[in-house]
């Protein structure tokens, strides 16, 4: 593919106190965000370790927030609700979490109906608790819940966002699952079996954290050198300053999903 893919957005904005009903800029500099690293127009690709520059790629995908809603009718692309939980409680250790979340969040009382997602991406933003920065659901998913949820403080720059999630990576990371990328090191924790199924990342052994910078290449896993784990990949877990990129792979996988079952958003 050559052309520019252009994918409607609509935030939906979940707030409990007016400061969370997080403003313009803040929303605009998260699409800003996604338009910059999956076009590779992001400065600090200049710092991907030279033996990974080789493999970064333009995903030819970009982000508007939507102009109609789903009734045809003018719209900024937000929609903004006011819910009376203070924190959307999220557990590391439930293994239903986050569809405990998503009732919460995309339904009923508290929540905001997602816009038909053969339309739209819907990225809902809200305050959620137990240090969850976002989450995602994979294409083939029921329609209801489709989409991706960004704490609001790892939410696109400035406002409310807090370092060291305030470059909007956290949105690139969940939308890259959304297009069925699976993180670098294959979720298997700490093993070297696991895989992305994408043949141009190294096998690595685990996530890469906050304690991985670059001035940490190369950090050999899994007997991945000389240039050890592509920590520096948008599927990795490092803070926002040290995700530079997406691979050749992963775009061949996006396209295959733009392709697929997400061929509706691609016009
Ligand atoms: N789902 C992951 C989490 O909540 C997202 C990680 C995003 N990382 C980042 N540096 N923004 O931990
Ligand atoms: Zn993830
Ligand atoms: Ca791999």
């Amino acid at each position: 593919r050559t052309s520019v893919i252009r994918i409607p957005v609509v935030v939906h904005v979940l707030h409990h106190t007016e400061a969370e009903n997080v403003d313009q800029s803040q929303i605009d500099s998260q699409i800003a965000a996604l338009n910059r690293d999956y076009r590779l127009l992001n400065p600090d690709r200049s710092q991907i370790p030279a033996p990974f520059g080789v493999f970064a790629a333009d995903a030819l995908v970009e982000f508007a927030l939507a102009v109609r809603d789903p009734r045809g009718d003018p719209t900024s692309g937000i929609t903004r609700t006011w819910t009376s939980k203070e924190t959307f409680p999220f557990d590391p250790f439930d293994p239903l979490a986050t569809e405990k979340l998503d009732a919460m969040i995309k339904f009923g009382q508290f929540g905001k109906a997602a816009w038909p997602r053969d339309s739209y991406l819907n990225i809902w933003t809200c305050t959620i608790g137990g240090g969850l920065l976002g989450y995602a659901q994979f294409p083939g998913g029921p329609a209801a819940t489709d989409g991706v949820v960004i704490n609001n403080t790892a939410f696109g720059s400035g406002g409310i966002a807090q370092a060291p999630y305030d470059l909007g990576r956290t949105a690139v990371h969940e939308v890259g699952h959304w297009l069925n990328l699976l993180h670098i090191w294959g979720d298997d924790r700490g093993g070297c079996s696991g895989s992305d199924n994408v043949d141009d990342t190294p096998n690595q052994a685990d996530s890469n954290g906050s304690e991985v910078r670059l001035s940490d290449f190369p950090h050999v896993t899994c007997d991945n050198g000389p240039n050890g784990d592509m920590f520096v990949n948008y599927m990795d877990y490092v803070d926002d300053d040290t995700m530079l990129m997406f691979t050749k792979g992963q775009v061949r996988r996006m396209n295959a999903t733009l392709a697929g079952p997400r061929a509706s958003l691609a016009t």
